[in-house]
Order: C-alpha cells, then structure tokens, then sequence
C-alpha cells in the first residue's frame, strides 16, 4: 500500500472527535499507516478544513493532536444523501489516487442512512464489486432489529462483495478481548477447567458511570439492550464460550463464534430493565420514554461443554464505577462442600477496563501466627506491561481494515443471529424501573435472584 485515502460519512459526530481522528493521528505519526495518507471528512457544515479542525477539537474530550491532523486533512462540504453530490466528492478521490491507492469509506452514521450512502458511492464507482483495494466499514448498530438489518445487509451485497465489508464492534479491538482466546486456549491450567463441571457462573458485565451524553436521539430509539447487548456483551460471550476453532484464522474462529450464538438461551423472568433517573430530562429524549439505560438478564449456553452454566449479562449508565469486566466464578472444591466452610470461590477475572488484565483469585492463609483463610489475587497487569501507551480499540481496528485483516469483525451471521436474539429479548421487555444509584439495583439482582454483583 503506497497510498491511503480514508473518507469519513459522519465526521463531524461524537465518533469522529473522540475516536477516529484521535486514532488516525496516532497511526500516522506511529508510520503504521502510509506516509501518502488523505483523510477526507465529509459533513454539512461550512466551514473550512483549519476551522473543521478546530471546531473537531473543542468537542473532543481530549486536546486533538491537530499538527498531525493539519497535514492529512481535508474537509468538504457535502450533503451525504443527495446523490448529486457524490460528484464532487469522486473528482477530489479520483484527483489525489494513482493506481495503488488504498480507499477506505467509514460510515460513521446512523443505519437509517447506510442504504442513501452505500448506494451512491457504488453509483459513483467509488467502490467497485470486487476491488479489493477499496473497503467499507460500517459503524454499530447494524440495523435496529432482525429485519432491518436484513435488509440493510441484502442491499449491501448487491454493491459490494462481502470482502469489502467490514462491521466495527469496537470492543473486538480491546485489548484483552482479544487476549480472552489466548489465555483460554494457550494455557493448560484454563484449558482443563473451562467445562460446566468446574465453571459455577460467568458474569459479562459494563458499567458506566456517563449517562447518555448528548446522544439523546440515537439513544433513545436503541436503549441499553440494543446498544449493548446485541454487539459488545454479546461477542464478549462468544469469545467466553466457544469451543476450541480448527485453525485461528478468521473464518473458523467465527464459525465456532456463530455457534455459541445459536445455543444461547435465556431466562425471560430474570430480566431487569432499568432508567437512570433524570433520563426522561436529556436532550431528545421523549417526555414518556419507556427506554432502558439498564439491563440485567440470566442466559445460557446449550453447547455439552456450558450447559446449565449461568452467565449473567448486565450493562448500564449512570452506575458506580467505569469497568467492563468478565468474571468466571468456580464451583466449589469437595473439601469446602463436605465441611461447608465459608470459603469464597475462586474467580477468574478477565478486566477489559479500565484495567487491562488478568486477576486470579483464591484462598490463601494469613501470612504469620493466624490459622485464616483469606482471599487473596494474583494479578496480571497487561498496561504495565506494554511498551509506550496502550492501543486504544479504534487504532487497532483502522489498521487491521488498512491491512486487510478481518479477525476482529463480525460477519453478518454474528450479526443476524444477535438481532434474532435481541429480538426474542424484546418480547418480555418491561417498564424500566427508575434508579437513583447502582446500589439499588444491586441490591434488587441479590433479592430476586440470589446473585451477587460487583
Ligand atoms: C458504544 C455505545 O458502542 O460503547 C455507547 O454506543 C457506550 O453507548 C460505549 O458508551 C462504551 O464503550 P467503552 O469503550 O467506553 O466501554
């Protein structure tokens, strides 16, 4: 690849600004990306590239690195869904391509657009079926049910071949996401005790502490459900409870992925929806709404290896503390159930953030003259391990689409068979009840279900 251009629908979104620029910036001045990279930013506002820049980094929470920035970036105007437009945009491609550019297109809108968009740079021949060289990456959620997303997905295959798709789920980008198959399948002491004999429960949990910020429109359509659990708590799981794939490439992880899907289950009466209260007050957010910023349900997964094995999901804003975290709680040992002694169980826990990293948890004695048992933690640090700073998910993500690497992206079956699932859910959906704190709601899941939540 001697050339990239990268074209961003959407660009002046919350995404843009906190994530992708940001991301680009880095990749750029790190040389993991082409020295003859364009970044082209389409929005409706009129404004120049140097004033783009600058409205871009006063909504960005973190001071953009606007040198980098200045030296790649174009911006033009543009209104993405009049296809009169694409025109333009073609001549500023076509003027900065030679042969062996790359051409990326990320769709950084919502799905209700992605049909208007896709259909016009398959007009305009901005991408041709087939063309390796030129890519599309579609941002989450991919469609807002089964249905829509169906269709969404059926029109895209008429523009462009499935290799030139890729569908972003930012947490696939994590770092310790993608470790979970490494720690799973790589060591001996994890591979022997990944069975419903030893597991006792697997708890996916992602708590936020922001509400919706002001994405009140987006939000208020999807809820926590839709936002979450359809992608991020979902590809969590898969990766928790997929059998060991024939080979690590893309293709067969995802067809043993695609399976834990199919086999999941989950119970309809242990579903909690939950809203912050002061939601019914943000920005775009209707007076009555009856949309979750909180879910709480029990699933399982029906494969030989996980059966009967629950796994509680829960996500949420507005919550004590930021952290994504996966805890993998063990049965017993015989020795603490014949003398029923008040031991804790030992708990795997796979810390995707804040943290990024790896606790094991156990009984150990009280060092010095006490007979005691006490909990006690192994940890694994992977930040402090790293050299420099941690990737952030949208850094390693872009370069994957640069280099063609589509492990870390879900194909439309995780997809489809997430919405068939989100669907089913929706069916028991619930008034949410109000929450002032996290301790409440705690407080309710240790009631009603006898689970204890961190
Ligand atoms: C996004 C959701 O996909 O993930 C947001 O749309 C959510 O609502 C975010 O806040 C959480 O991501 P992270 O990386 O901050 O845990």
């Amino acid at each position: 690849m001697k050339k990239l251009i990268f074209t961003i629908f959407g660009s002046t979104g919350d995404l843009t600004s906190r994530k992708l620029l940001p991301a680009i910036a880095k990749l750029y001045k790190d040389q993991r990306i082409p020295k003859e990279t364009q970044v082209i930013c389409l929005g409706r506002k009129k404004v120049s590239t140097d004033e783009y820049l600058k409205y871009m980094n006063d909504e960005s929470s973190k001071k953009l690195d606007l040198k980098t920035l200045n030296e790649i970036v174009i911006y033009h105007e543009m209104q993405i869904t009049d296809e009169n437009e694409y025109l333009g945009l073609k001549k500023i491609i076509d003027k900065n391509s030679s042969k062996d550019t790359k051409h990326l297109y990320y769709l950084a809108i919502g799905p209700e657009l992605f049909f208007d968009v896709a259909k016009n740079i398959n007009q305009y021949d901005l991408i041709k079926k087939k063309n390796m060289n030129q890519s599309i990456i579609f941002e989450k959620p991919f469609g807002h049910d089964l249905e829509s997303a169906k269709k969404i997905n059926q029109k895209l295959w008429s523009y462009f071949d499935e290799s030139q798709i890729f569908r972003i789920d930012h947490y696939l980008g994590k770092e310790m996401i993608q470790n979970i198959m490494m720690v799973r399948f790589a060591n001996r002491i994890f591979e022997d005790i990944w069975y419903n004999r030893t597991i006792k429960n697997v708890k996916i949990i992602v708590k936020e502490t922001d509400g919706i910020l002001n994405r009140g429109g987006y939000y208020d359509q999807s809820g926590a459900l839709k936002d979450m659990v359809q992608s991020h708590l979902l590809q969590m799981l898969s990766l928790v409870a997929m059998e060991v794939p024939v080979s690590y490439h893309s293709e067969d992880v995802k067809n043993e992925k695609v399976k834990v899907i199919e086999n999941f289950t989950f119970d309809e009466k242990s579903l909690i929806f939950g809203q912050y209260e002061g939601y019914l007050e943000e920005e775009k957010v209707k007076e009555d709404s009856q949309t979750e910023t909180f879910v709480f349900l029990k699933a399982f997964v029906n494969t030989p290896r996980f059966k009967g094995v629950p796994f509680y999901l829960m996500t949420g804003k507005k919550l004590d503390i930021k952290e994504s975290v996966i805890i993998v709680e063990f049965e017993e040992t015989s020795e603490q159930r014949k003398w029923n002694l008040p031991l804790s169980t030992n708990k795997l826990f796979i810390k995707i953030a804040p943290e990024d990293g790896v606790g094991l948890r156990f009984n150990s004695k009280v060092p010095g003259l006490s007979d005691d048992v006490e909990e006690v933690e192994l940890e694994y640090c992977a930040a402090c391990e790293a050299v420099g700073n941690m990737s952030e998910a949208y850094e390693k993500l872009l370069l994957d689409a640069t280099e063609y690497h589509k492990s870390l992206f879900t194909r439309w079956d995780e997809i489809e068979l997430s919405w068939k699932m989100i669907d089913q859910i929706k069916k028991y959906q619930k008034s949410p009840i109000t929450y002032e704190n996290y301790a409440s709601l705690k407080k309710l899941i240790k009631e009603k279900w006898d689970v204890e939540m961190p």
